[in-house]
């Protein structure tokens, strides 16, 4: 625990001077990125069969930077989300997440920054049914042994960023599809990640709705969240600040610098 301790601190660290650059500085000076790939390679190996989902992806995200993944289907985008979600693990390359090697931490150690670090909304993650959206938002709290006061007060925050206050002691199955999703964004934002993944948060959902959902993300990202989502929809990627674009497990296209993002930019 004690190196666990030493790793978040550091990373808290890194957040505060950041923030400290960024208040001495009118625009958004390059802080060290939140996350940085370099020459990942994954093969999945399935008995004889070998597939290679990526081929050396290099690339760096900024705080405060809303980035849309993009590109066909089987292209390798959830599996290089999985590796930046700390749920898979690459063969080859680094990570570095917050300036902390990823790639030698114990499965707990991993777990402990999923839980501290980032927040996850998947397409196929449902809720847990039999509890209330509240309950279901207060897990990653319970599982960071938050007493009930504090738990209840943060999940009450999450819900009202998401606007799903008044529906707090609902299940999910009587609600709709996208109050579900919005539910699975509040429970990804209730321990305040520093990061917010997003694999298809609107996949299942009609436009209007996926719409009301890209508004929520937006919010929080002009609240100073970094977002990283994938879509197929260029609707839903408009809503992004930046694109990236993978084919054949290659990153083929990369909006960064075109549209300098930064937090406070649109305030
Ligand atoms: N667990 C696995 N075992 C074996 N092969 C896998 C596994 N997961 C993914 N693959 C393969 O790796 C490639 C990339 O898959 P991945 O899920 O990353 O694609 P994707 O870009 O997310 O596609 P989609 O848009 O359909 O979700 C695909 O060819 C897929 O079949
Ligand atoms: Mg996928």
């Amino acid at each position: 625990m004690t190196k666990m301790t030493k790793i978040l601190f550091r990373a808290k660290n890194e957040e505060k001077k950041n923030k400290a650059g960024e208040e001495n500085s009118e625009q958004s000076v390059n802080p060290n990125p939140v996350i940085a790939l370099r020459d990942v390679w994954k093969t999945y190996r399935t008995g004889a069969v070998q597939l290679t989902a990526l081929r050396g992806i290099s690339v760096q995200i900024f705080r405060g930077e809303f980035t849309a993944i993009m590109g066909p289907s089987g292209s390798g985008k959830s599996t290089m989300m999985n590796i930046l979600g700390c749920l898979d693990q690459m063969d080859s390359g680094s990570y570095f997440l917050n300036d902390t090697d990823i790639s030698n931490l114990s499965q707990n150690q991993l777990a402990f920054i999923r839980n501290q670090e980032i927040g996850f909304v998947f397409q196929s993650f449902n809720l847990l049914t039999k509890i209330t959206l509240q309950e279901n938002v207060e897990l990653p709290l319970v599982y960071a042994g938050l007493g009930r006061r504090e738990r209840a007060k943060r999940a009450a925050e999450a819900l009202e960023a998401v606007g799903l206050l008044s529906w707090a002691r609902h299940r999910p199955n009587e609600v709709s599809g996208g109050q579900i999703q919005r539910a699975a964004i509040a429970r990804a934002i209730v321990m305040r990640p520093a990061l917010l993944m997003a694999d298809e948060p609107t996949g299942n959902l009609d436009s209007r709705t996926s719409l009301d959902i890209m508004e929520v993300f937006s919010q929080l990202n002009k609240n100073g969240s970094t977002i990283v989502l994938i879509t197929h929809e260029k609707d839903i990627a408009s809503f992004a600040n930046r694109i990236v674009r993978v084919e054949d497990g290659e990153i083929v296209f990369d909006s960064f610098g075109r549209d300098a993002p930064g937090p406070g930019k649109n305030h």
